[in-house]
């Protein structure tokens, strides 16, 4: 029993390394680089806010930093597409809209993203879940969807 505890341990650990390798798991999820002293002058964050790529697409591109959003307020339409992509000027932060699947991890060096479409419009609270510093439970703002 020993010897089949080891083969299926062996054999679990197997799976995990080849999936993570072939689909490029790492603890950030796949992302871009970014240079995180050079973020206000690299696109898209040299203009961070909503913009329109085609009709059913928008992107969202949001600077994290203690302890707020750039920007701070967006707004999106329903039904419609939007990328979103986060970055970081100093430490881990992440952006997460309450009641949504968007959770990114946000982190200097790396771009997040993520695509989620809006059925219905409202008020979303958008929160900081990682831990960054003594304003972390102050990192909070709303996204507009109209
Ligand atoms: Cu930013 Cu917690």
């Amino acid at each position: 029993w020993l010897g089949f505890g080891i083969i299926a341990l062996a054999i679990f650990l197997l799976i995990v390394g080849i999936t993570a390798f072939s689909q490029g798991h790492t603890p950030s999820g796949g992302m871009d680089m970014i240079d995180p002293k050079k973020v206000n002058e690299t696109a898209p964050f040299d203009n961070p806010g909503v913009t329109k790529i085609d009709d059913d697409t928008y992107q969202v591109a949001i600077i994290a930093m203690a302890f707020g959003y750039n920007p701070s307020k967006i707004e999106v339409p329903v039904g419609k597409e939007i990328i979103f992509k986060a970055t970081s000027t100093d430490v881990v932060h992440s952006f997460t809209i309450d009641n949504t699947t968007v959770n990114m991890m946000v982190v200097p060096g790396r771009i997040a993203t993520k695509s989620y479409t809006f059925d219905k419009p409202g008020n979303y609270l958008i929160l900081c879940n990682e831990y960054c510093g003594v304003g972390h439970h102050m990192m909070f703002t709303e996204i507009e969807v109209v």
